[in-house]
């Protein structure tokens, strides 16, 4: 099997993904920054910080030739003329890992000719503590996308390219839901006789405490742990399903995804 990690690897675009993404590397591996190649318009911290380690900063089409695999994390307005220079300076066998919101993999072969992979992640990779969903028609695609990104997140592989924009509306957009929870819940303690610091410090050390727990253990079993029969968090999570928290949820996921699909003009 290719080891993609070894690299070279480049990545085009180094935003608030695309730093994120580097730091990931930085922090946790499996790409080694002196097989790492940036390019990026402008500075960036991260970018100054992978090239002490040895990365290559907008390297000349010249040094694409050994490219194994381009990360693309550019927005979606800019990605053509991002990937212009590619097709006639990477290897026939250099793999696609597009990170872009709304752009089909159908439309990057064609304008690339190599193979594609769409991985949608999290910024959390940042602290190898995202969760990524990916998908490709290529199984050895797939392989370089869970090989770069395995150390990083918890890979969720997908069936459908369309499930990309609904892995979005839950994973991408969740963290903000659960801030935005986090912010209600602070609300209803001031409201309950808190200061708003001590509420905030509080609900915010509730998500906290919550994403500590064990990732693999099922859901209903965590809820379980903390609400036992006939005590206090059961009766504040009964209210809370008869006062619309799956119907929230079901209209935000069905908002975003409604809006990706308008954005990417589906
Ligand atoms: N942010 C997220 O949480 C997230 C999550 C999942 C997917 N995504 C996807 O990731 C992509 C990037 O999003 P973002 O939030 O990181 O956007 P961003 O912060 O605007 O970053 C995009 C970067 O692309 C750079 N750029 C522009 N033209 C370029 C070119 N021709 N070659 C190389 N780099 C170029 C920009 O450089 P300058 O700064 O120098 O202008 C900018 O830093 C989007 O397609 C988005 O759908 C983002």
């Amino acid at each position: 099997m290719q080891d993609f990690a070894s690299g070279p690897v480049l990545i085009v675009g180094c935003g608030r993904l695309g730093s994120a993404v580097v730091e990931g590397w930085l922090d946790h591996g499996p790409v080694d920054p002196r097989r790492l190649m940036i390019v990026t318009p402008s500075p960036k911290a991260v970018a100054d910080r992978a090239e002490r380690a040895g990365a290559r900063i907008n390297p000349g089409s010249e040094q694409l030739a050994s490219v194994q695999a381009v990360v693309l994390a550019v927005k979606p307005a800019v990605w053509r003329a991002a990937v212009a220079d590619l097709p006639g300076a990477l290897d026939w066998d250099a793999v696609i890992i597009s990170l872009m919101a709304g752009v089909r993999a159908d439309d990057i072969r064609e304008a690339t000719g190599r193979s594609v992979v769409r991985l949608m992640p999290t910024t959390a990779v940042a602290q190898g503590r995202g969760v990524a969903a990916v998908w490709s028609e290529d199984r050895g695609a797939v392989e370089a996308a869970a090989q770069l990104f395995g150390p990083l997140a918890d890979i969720v592989s997908l069936a459908t390219e369309d499930q990309i924009d609904v892995a979005t509306a839950v994973a991408g957009s969740g963290p903000a839901y659960i801030h935005a929870f986090a912010r209600a819940m602070a609300e209803a303690g001031v409201e309950a006789g808190l200061s708003p610091d001590d509420a905030v410090r509080l609900a915010r050390g509730a998500v906290r405490s919550a994403a500590a727990a064990p990732m693999d253990d099922d859901l209903e079993k965590l809820i379980a742990r903390i609400a036992s029969p006939g005590g206090t968090t059961q009766a504040g999570l009964k209210a809370a399903e008869e006062a619309g928290l799956g119907a929230a949820a079901k209209a935000a996921v069905s908002a975003a995804l409604r809006r990706a699909r308008e954005l990417s003009g589906q």
